[in-house]
C-alpha cells in the first residue's frame, strides 16, 4: 500500500446560498482544490464524490457523471463516483480516494462532497434527513434527528451529569470558533442564555443546540506521498483512515449514548497510525447536535464516559485549550450541507497543519477527523498529520 497526501484543498462559504445551484457550488470547491495543487482536471485520474440526498434536494440522480460532466471531465472520460452514507457521505468520500491512491489504482484523485439543502420547504429537509435513520422504526413514526438526538440527550442526561449549561457551551464554543472561520454559515458569537433561552426544538434541544441547514460544497486532492512535493510545499499525509458500522435505529443499540461504531472506528484508526490519544493536537467531530460532540469526544476515548461536559466547561476543548475541538466551527457554526460536511473536516485539519487557519490557528502536529452518518450506523475517522 501507498503512503497518500492531501496535495490540495478548496471550499465555499457555507450557508444559503440562492445564488448558486448544486453544480456551481461543486465547481467553486474544485476549481479552488485544483488551483492549490497547481493541477489542471485533466490530471485527475478520479473522482469520489459524497451526497446524501440530491435525488430529494434538488430532483437530480446521477451525480458522480453530472460532475464529472460540469467539471469539463466528460470527454476526458475520467471516472467519477458518488459516495452515499447519509451525513457520513464526505468522510467515505475521503475514504475511497484514500484506497484508489494507497492501493495504486489512481494517482490524482479529487475526494469531495457537496449538498444543496435549502431549495425545498424545510418540512421536506427535515423528513429527507430522517430518511438517514431507519423508516419503517423511526421515520413512519415522526422521529425526526432532532427527536432521535434528544432522545440520547435526555438518556445521557438522566445517567451521567452533564447539565443544560454545559450542553450550551458546546455551542458556545463552536460559535466562538465560527465567528473566526470567514466560509463559516454563523459567524457571530452567543452565550449560554442565546441558546438556553432560544426556541425548543425536541426536548431537551434547543434551536442553538442544532446544527442548521447549509448549502455549501468541499473538494481536496490526494496523491501517493512519494509525489506530492510535485505539486506542494506543505503535503498532509493520511495516518488513518477507518469505518465501522452498527445498527441502523437507535433502539436497537446495546447503549444509545454511545455510539460504538465512533468506538471501533476510532480504535481502529488509533491502531494503524500507531498513536495514542495524547499524539493528537485537535479533532474535529461531529457535532449535528451539541450532545453529539459531548458523545463523539468521549467514545473517540479522550476521556471516560459522563466526563466530556466538565471537560467543555474547563476550556480543555477550546480553541487554546489542551485538545481544541471543532476548530472551524463545527457543523453547529460553520454549517452543515451533509454530504460536504467530511470534507470540510478534512479541509480544516489540512488549513491547521499547514499554519492556514488564521484567527483559529492552533498548534498542531496531528490532527483527526470524526464523520457520522445517521445516528451512528455508520462512522468514519481520519487521522491526518504534517509530513
Ligand atoms: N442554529 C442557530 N440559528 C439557526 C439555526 C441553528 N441550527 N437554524 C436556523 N437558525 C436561525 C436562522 O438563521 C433564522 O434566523 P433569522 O430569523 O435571524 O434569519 C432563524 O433561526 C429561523 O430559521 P429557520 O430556517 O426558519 O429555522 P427552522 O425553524 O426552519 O429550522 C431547525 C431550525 C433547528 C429545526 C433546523 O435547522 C434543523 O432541522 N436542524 C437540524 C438539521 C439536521 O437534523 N441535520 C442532520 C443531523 S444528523
Amino acid at each position: 500500500m501507498k503512503d497518500v497526501a492531501v496535495i490540495g484543498i478548496g471550499c465555499t462559504v457555507f450557508g444559503e446560498k440562492w445564488s448558486h445551484s448544486f453544480r456551481d457550488l461543486f465547481i467553486e470547491a474544485g476549481a479552488l482544490a485544483l488551483e492549490d495543487a497547481n493541477l489542471s482536471g485533466e490530471q485527475i485520474d478520479s473522482l469520489f464524490v459524497g451526497n446524501m440526498s440530491a435525488g430529494r434536494f434538488i430532483e437530480q440522480e446521477h451525480i458522480g457523471a453530472l460532475i464529472a460532466d460540469y467539471a469539463g471531465l466528460a470527454t476526458e472520460h475520467t471516472p467519477s463516483t458518488r459516495v452515499e452514507a447519509a451525513c457520513a457521505s464526505g468522510g467515505l468520500a475521503f475514504r475511497q480516494g484514500v484506497t484508489a491512491v494507497a492501493s495504486g489504482m489512481a494517482d490524482i484523485v479529487v475526494a469531495a462532497g457537496v449538498e444543496k439543502m435549502t431549495d425545498v420547504a424545510p418540512g421536506q429537509t427535515v423528513d429527507t434527513l430522517a430518511s438517514a435513520a431507519d423508516r419503517e422504526w423511526e421515520g413512519f413514526v415522526g422521529a425526526t434527528f432532532p427527536g432521535l438526538y434528544a432522545m440520547i440527550a435526555t438518556d445521557y442526561m438522566h445517567r451521567y451529569p452533564l447539565t443544560r449549561e454545559q450542553l450550551a457551551l458546546v455551542a458556545v464554543k463552536n460559535h466562538y470558533n465560527g465567528a473566526r472561520n470567514p466560509i463559516a454559515q454563523f459567524q457571530q458569537e452567543i452565550s449560554i442564555d442565546t441558546v438556553i433561552s432560544s426556541s425548543l426544538v425536541a426536548d431537551p434541544l434547543r434551536l442553538f443546540d442544532c446544527s442548521p441547514i447549509t448549502d455549501g460544497a468541499a473538494a481536496v486532492i490526494l496523491a501517493p506521498l512519494e509525489i506530492a512535493r510535485k505539486y506542494t510545499d506543505t503535503p498532509v499525509k493520511v495516518l488513518a483512515s477507518a469505518q465501522a458500522s452498527d445498527t441502523i435505529a437507535l433502539h436497537d443499540r446495546r447503549d444509545i449514548s454511545t455510539l460504538d461504531a465512533t468506538v471501533a472506528a476510532s480504535q481502529r484508526a488509533f491502531h494503524q497510525a500507531r498513536l495514542s490519544h495524547k499524539n493528537i493536537d485537535l479533532v474535529e467531530v461531529h457535532d449535528c447536535f451539541t450532545i453529539a460532540e459531548i458523545c463523539a469526544i468521549e467514545d473517540l476515548g479522550f476521556c471516560t464516559k459522563g466526563e466530556a461536559g466538565k471537560l467543555t466547561e474547563e476550556g480543555v476543548t477550546a480553541l487554546n485549550g489542551d485538545l481544541p475541538v471543532n476548530t472551524s466551527g463545527g457543523l453547529k457554526a460553520c454549517g452543515h450541507p451533509v454530504g460536504a460536511t467530511g470534507i470540510k473536516q478534512i479541509y480544516e485539519i489540512v488549513q491547521q497543519l499547514r499554519g492556514e487557519a488564521g484567527k483559529r490557528q492552533v498548534d498542531a502536529q496531528i490532527g483527526m477527523t470524526h464523520n457520522v452518518g445517521g445516528t451512528g450506523a455508520t462512522v468514519v475517522v481520519h487521522i491526518l498529520g504534517r509530513s
